[in-house]
């Protein structure tokens, strides 16, 4: 019954979709664990180019069931459009399954979203705008609707009128906004319920099915921790918990039963969105990193912020997770450079700190110290084990691997599958 979580180790756009591809080729089922259509998961293969938001990256292998777990935020009308466009690019969406007990994100979530984030002006987060806080607001509040209310019609429309003179009286009162009738929205809802009432299951327990018959299980990750509702750089984060605890509760597992912990990490740095990044590079190199990468937002398209590998964040991703292994994505974008920073501590007031801080005030005082290694100025693109890699290339995914305490299993060498580096003897499965 091998289970493993894949988890983002920085802000996000780690290049999990395409690990997560990767590893699913030999799993039985992969599972979504935590946000919403906040997330963009880019998956290239054989069939062609996908991005994903809802749908697990586990799904153009045949022999892979696809679970929605009850952590993941759900906006129903993303969810059915990806649903079609996958389904008319020929991908078999009958082993999709969707847990019963997730949240669902309504239009009023995505309006108090936009309010809340025009409310803060200067200090807005620079969120997705998808609605994802206002959603996980309701259900810490006990006033969220979940898929399971979607099949007693009655029952949704009493909790809805309930919850609609809640949601309106901080949209009238709260923003001056127009309130949201009742009728077409429950109307909506009893549709999509419709719809989507064959997917519909109690996926813990096909899950907990799954592993005693001793099924691979892939928990998949999205953002990252650093965006993690407790452990991320708070307030500038997404509002679910990002990281390996998180895997367990959001897709409904005991703890207990994970088996490994994979870190996936950038070769360099980006954000999106507001807070502190005390790599960012705001100068040519940034740009240069942005542009090489195309470094634009899947989900809203906003450039993203780039800089150097950040290893004092790193390790603290590794300590929070417990990640047993790296997966290094991107290497490839630092082909060109002839000579690479990675960040290893960090300057406050004249003090080096060598940890991540607990407070992103003081995170966002802090300047980085660096450590500069050779680049490798040759393309790094066509190798396909380490041993093809320039011997500098060798060399910095080694330094990582001694700066950070922890072995590199695998490395991304460019989007395709094939573009993939396992190193000697490393097996996602224990
Ligand atoms: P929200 O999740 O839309 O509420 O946005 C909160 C913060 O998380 C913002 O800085 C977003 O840019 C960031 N964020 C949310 N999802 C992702 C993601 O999938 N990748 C990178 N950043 C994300």
């Amino acid at each position: 019954m091998p289970i493993i979580a894949i988890i983002g180790g920085q802000w996000g756009d780690e290049g999990k979709g395409k690990v997560v591809d990767f590893a699913a080729s030999s799993a039985d089922v992969v599972c979504r664990f935590c946000g919403g259509p906040n997330a963009g998961h880019t998956v290239v293969n054989p069939q062609g180019e996908f991005k994903m938001h809802l749908i697990p990256s586990g799904i153009f292998y045949p022999g892979a069931k696809c679970i929605i777990g009850s952590g993941v935020a759900l906006d129903l009308d993303i969810l059915l459009s990806e649903i079609e466009e996958l389904r008319a690019r020929g991908i078999d969406m009958g082993r999709l399954l969707v847990s019963s007990r997730c949240h669902i994100i309504m239009p009023y979530h995505i309006l108090l979203d936009e309010l809340e984030e025009r409310e803060r002006g200067g200090e807005a987060l620079g969120t997705t705008k998808r609605g994802i806080g206002p959603c996980y607001v309701d259900r810490v509040a006990r006033r969220g609707l979940k898929m399971s209310d979607l099949t007693d019609k009655q029952r949704l429309k009493t909790r809805l009128e309930f919850i609609l003179r809640q949601e309106n009286a901080i949209l009238e009162k709260l923003y001056g906004a127009p309130p949201l009738d009742l009728s077409p929205l429950y109307q909506t809802y009893c549709h999509y319920g419709e719809r989507l009432s064959p997917l519909v299951k109690d996926t813990e327990e096909v899950m907990d099915e799954s592993l005693r018959e001793g099924k691979k299980v892939i928990l998949e990750g999205a953002q990252g921790t650093l965006l993690d509702i407790d452990f991320g750089t708070y307030p500038y984060v997404t509002s679910t918990s990002t990281t390996a605890g998180g895997a367990c509760i959001g897709a409904g597992v005991s703890p207990q039963k994970l088996d490994r912990v994979v870190g996936v990490f950038k070769s360099y740095t980006t954000r999106v969105g507001n807070g502190p990044m005390p790599t960012e590079l705001k100068d040519e190199t940034g740009k240069i990193i942005r542009e090489r990468a195309s470094e634009f937002g899947t989900t809203t398209g906003r450039p993203r912020r780039c800089g150097w590998l950040d290893t004092v964040a790193a390790r603290y991703s590794i300590r929070i997770n417990g990640m047993d292994t790296i997966a290094l994505t991107r290497l490839d974008i630092l082909d060109s450079f002839p000579s690479l920073k990675v960040g290893i501590g960090y300057e406050i007031k004249g003090k080096q700190l060598d940890h991540f801080p607990p407070s992103t005030a003081l995170l966002s005082e802090c300047t980085p110290l660096y450590e500069e290694l050779p680049g490798w100025q040759t393309s790094t693109t066509q190798a396909r084990s380490f041993h093809d890699l320039p011997s500098r290339a060798q060399g910095f995914v080694e330094a990582l691997e001694r700066i950070l305490a922890c072995p590199v299993g695998l490395i991304s060498v460019g989007p395709h599958r094939d573009q993939t580096i396992l190193r000697d003897g490393y097996s996602f499965w224990p």
